[in-house]
């Protein structure tokens, strides 16, 4: 597996089934992205993809939104900054970050500066981040660039897909969700097309290492066809 896209769903939940504030779910489920990135790193993923915040969560309100963004903060600043020097990881931030704070904005260029030069596992956090807002920012991008040009050529998807948040990014060989639903909230939808999708009951912040061992080795099992006979 190249490629991990991982929807970090049931924060809320966890925080609650204890009797506290949602927000303490959300600073757990933190905690769960960092023994993500170590086991990708045993696994020797080439990337892994969180789905940190849809641009959906912004209905949540003031005081959710801010508070998922300072446990975010916190997360880049104490514990992703010191493993982007210390494992040389690249970072990637995808989605509409204008609508992110200037406070948080900053913290994402720190982390973004120190892992320039780097090459080892990418990681990649998707916040202000929704599939369809995506696509037509593509769209838009695309179309000013054709206007410019006075091309009117058709449009294919590998066109389409070099305007997108992941240009130059392997798509997601697998998705897994955790959370006990069986959806994709505008996770990746073009870049999810042929990836294998695993499902868990598991709320986020219970996330182990073992369960990312668990789903590189069904994925090792399984074969895609991309359409073609199995052969
Ligand atoms: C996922 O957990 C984190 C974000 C969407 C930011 P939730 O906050 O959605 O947790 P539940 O689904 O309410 O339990
Ligand atoms: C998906 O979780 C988004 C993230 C994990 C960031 P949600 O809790 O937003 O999904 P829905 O609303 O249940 O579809
Ligand atoms: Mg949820």
């Amino acid at each position: 597996m190249r490629h991990l896209g991982i929807i970090m769903d049931g924060n809320g939940r966890w925080a609650v089934s204890r009797g506290q504030e949602r927000l303490s779910g959300h600073a757990e489920g933190a905690k769960a992205v960092a023994r993500a990135i170590e086991a990708a790193l045993e696994c020797r993923l080439e990337c892994i993809t969180f789905y940190a915040f849809s641009t959906e969560n912004f209905k949540r309100g003031v005081q959710e939104t801010l508070g998922i963004f300072s446990v975010l903060a916190g997360f880049l600043e104490n514990t992703l900054l010191p493993l982007v020097k210390e494992k040389k990881l690249r970072v990637r931030f995808i989605g509409d970050l204008k609508r992110l704070t200037p406070e948080l904005l900053e913290t994402l260029s720190k982390v973004n500066v120190a892992g320039l030069n780097n090459t080892g596992m990418t990681v990649v956090i998707a916040l202000a981040y929704g599939g369809r807002e995506e696509i037509a920012t593509a769209f838009n991008m695309l179309l000013e660039r054709r206007l410019i040009n006075l091309d009117a050529s058709p449009i294919t998807y590998d066109e389409i897909s070099r305007y997108l948040y992941t240009a130059g990014l392997p798509e997601p060989d697998a998705v897994v969700r955790f959370g006990g639903y069986k959806r994709l909230s505008n996770f990746l939808p073009l870049q999810s097309a042929y990836s294998e999708f695993f499902f868990t009951e598991k709320l986020w912040p219970d996330f182990q290492k073992e369960d990312l061992y668990k789903i590189c080795a069904e994925y090792q099992k399984i074969k895609r066809n991309f359409g073609d006979i199995p052969k």
